[in-house]
């Protein structure tokens, strides 16, 4: 026998930190009456720079444990270095409906004038045979240049916490991106990590008005209004977010979750 789905079975996004803020928003904007709980893997931050291997095990055995806690109805990986590695293992693992974070080559592919894209992700997710066969599929004749810029995750973060972000880092992933055969026709670049868009102005600013960057949260988030459509929402306590290491810059933080709904912060 089916057991009835609560009304406060919770939305689960994880990440690695404070990326998948980003698609929270987007879920927010469509679901404001769902119940949810950010996960942040902070003790495995930055995600970008580890193996395959550790990547799939980290987020494997987190979202296990998670989903035994906290009974969620559904869980979005709103983080691409883990989606693009660990999708497949997670839904074999897991019974409740998966939704993860693809990086956004189809819509830019369609956006683009230039027939040149710009792909900004963590060195992980640029490695990714997953991001292969996107491009195979979805951007054939056209000119996909990739560039890991581990460096972005830790601005964004630090962003977060209100400190300034360093304008070299910015110019370095630009560059990363500029400076590579046929790179100056880049008009459309895809922020292929959910700590990009926190980031949006200070790389519109660096990369020039005339290019637009694309990021898959908003699409993420209608993917889950699908999943969810029909089910009765019932918000029994705040909204929360939970870290698995104590977060740097933690009362900024708090001030900052808040802004986002999520009006407690605990240790998982
Ligand atoms: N936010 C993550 C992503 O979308 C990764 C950041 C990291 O931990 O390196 O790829």
């Amino acid at each position: 026998m089916e057991i009835p789905l609560r009304g406060d079975a919770p939305i689960l996004l994880f990440d690695s930190g404070l990326g998948g803020l980003t698609v929270l928003a987007e879920v927010r904007k469509i679901l404001p009456q769902a119940p949810a709980i950010y996960a942040a893997d902070t003790a495995g931050l930055p995600y970008g720079t580890k193996t395959e291997a550790e990547i799939a095990a980290r987020v494997a055995g987190l979202l296990g444990r998670m989903s035994e806690r906290y009974a969620p109805r559904l869980v979005c990986i709103a983080c691409n270095t883990a989606s693009t590695i660990a999708l497949g293992m997670v839904r074999d693992v897991l019974e409740v409906p998966i939704v993860g974070t693809v990086p956004a080559i189809k819509p830019a592919a369609a956006m683009t004038r230039t027939g040149t894209i710009g792909l900004l992700g963590t060195a992980a997710t640029v490695r990714q045979r997953y991001v292969d066969d996107l491009e195979a599929e979805f951007a054939a004749g056209k000119r996909l240049i990739r560039y890991g810029a581990p460096e972005l995750v830790l601005a964004a973060e630090a962003k977060m916490r209100g400190e300034r972000v360093e304008p070299a880092i910015i110019a370095r992933a630009v560059a990363g991106l500029r400076e590579q055969p046929g790179g100056e026709a880049i008009d459309t670049v895809v922020l292929a990590c959910t700590h990009f868009p926190l980031l949006g102005e200070e790389l519109q600013a660096a990369l020039g008005e005339q290019v637009r960057l694309v990021d898959g949260a908003a699409g993420i988030a209608r993917r889950i209004a699908h999943l969810v459509d029909g089910q009765a929402f019932q918000r029994s306590a705040p909204d929360r977010a939970v870290f698995t290491a104590e977060p740097v810059g933690h009362d900024a933080l708090v001030a900052r979750l808040a802004r986002h709904g999520l009006e407690k912060v605990e240790r998982f």
